[in-house]
């Protein structure tokens, strides 16, 4: 299968062929509400991980009453999952608030309500090294091609997957203007920045920082309860016996600098050179180990 049989190209974005026109046309006016909660991501930078941390929060408050093993993801706003009747904005405009939503879309393409914040609305954005995302990628691609049938990503070796990605010529791609676009709203105080490999050295932090951002009361015992079902391992048991086929395919491996087993030097030396040109200056550091 060839690269165009899975990603369109508008205005200089890769879209996934699920994601249509008519989803772009009418999404800048989808309606955010004050106590939306948003995760806004570049796929496999932590977008489940960050959900299902916030669901627990949601739930430890009484706010939802799903999570663990029963819990059901919202969808990504602007996709036609195959196991969903519609898209997710269709779902989420009729769903009760507080809302739980998800996005991958850049931030040029989203709900007025999202690139232009307003009153209490709160927009989660994670972000992960672009080594070990295009791996995690790569994988899921095949995976979900496994377990569903659809095909999300093109069918090529590694290599060739690596170079699509650093032309930006993947899903949501190019990586690097998803990610910098996101970053221009760093200073604005309806935006928390989290890194993937921070919530792996220190999750605890993480899910005291997620609390206070979302102005919830929970007491130290309870957070600590959420940082320790939120571990990889725990959250894969949840993930692997969960009835959704989406789901299944999230939680793979789960650690910092996975890409080591996937990269040659020459495309570690490849990714160094592209990532100094296009994040050095900008304030963004990752670390890849
Ligand atoms: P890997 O494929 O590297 O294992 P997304 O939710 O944005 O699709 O990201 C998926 C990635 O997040 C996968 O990375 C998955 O294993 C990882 N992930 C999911 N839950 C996690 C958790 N609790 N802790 C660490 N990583 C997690």
């Amino acid at each position: 299968m060839s690269i165009e049989e899975t990603i369109w190209e508008y205005k200089g974005v890769c879209f996934p062929r699920d994601l249509t026109m008519e989803t772009l046309d009418v999404l800048p006016d989808f309606q955010i509400r004050d106590d939306d909660i948003v995760v806004a991501t570049f796929p496999k930078t932590g977008t489940n991980w960050l959900v299902e941390i916030v669901a627990k929060i949601l739930q430890a408050v009484g706010i939802t009453d799903r999570s663990g093993e029963n819990f059901i993801s919202p969808g990504p706003l602007e996709l036609k999952l195959p196991t969903r009747p519609h898209p997710g904005y269709v779902t989420q405009a009729e769903t009760p608030s507080p809302r739980l939503m998800i996005t991958h879309l850049p931030i040029e393409f989203q709900p007025k309500g999202i690139s232009k914040p307003q009153n209490k609305v709160k927009i989660l954005v994670p972000m992960r090294n672009p080594k070990d995302t295009v791996v995690s990628l790569y994988h899921f691609g095949n995976k979900v091609m496994e377990l569903t049938g659809v095909r999300l990503t093109d069918n090529i070796p590694f290599d060739a997957f690596a170079q699509n990605f650093l032309n930006g010529k993947v899903p949501y791609g190019p990586y690097e203007d998803h990610v910098l676009g996101w970053w221009q709203m760093r200073d604005d105080p309806h935006f928390l920045f989290l890194k993937y490999e921070d919530m792996k050295k220190d999750l605890l932090s993480a899910v005291k920082a997620i609390v206070a951002f979302l102005e919830v009361d929970l007491d130290e015992s309870t957070i600590k309860g959420i940082a320790e079902a939120s571990t990889f391992n725990n959250m894969k048991a949840d993930m692997d016996n969960s009835k959704i086929a989406e789901r299944q395919a999230i939680a793979r491996k789960g650690v910092i600098g996975d890409w080591k087993n996937m990269f040659s030097q020459e495309l570690s030396e490849a990714f160094d050179t592209w990532y100094e040109k296009k994040f050095s200056g900008t304030g963004i550091t990752f670390d890849f180990e």
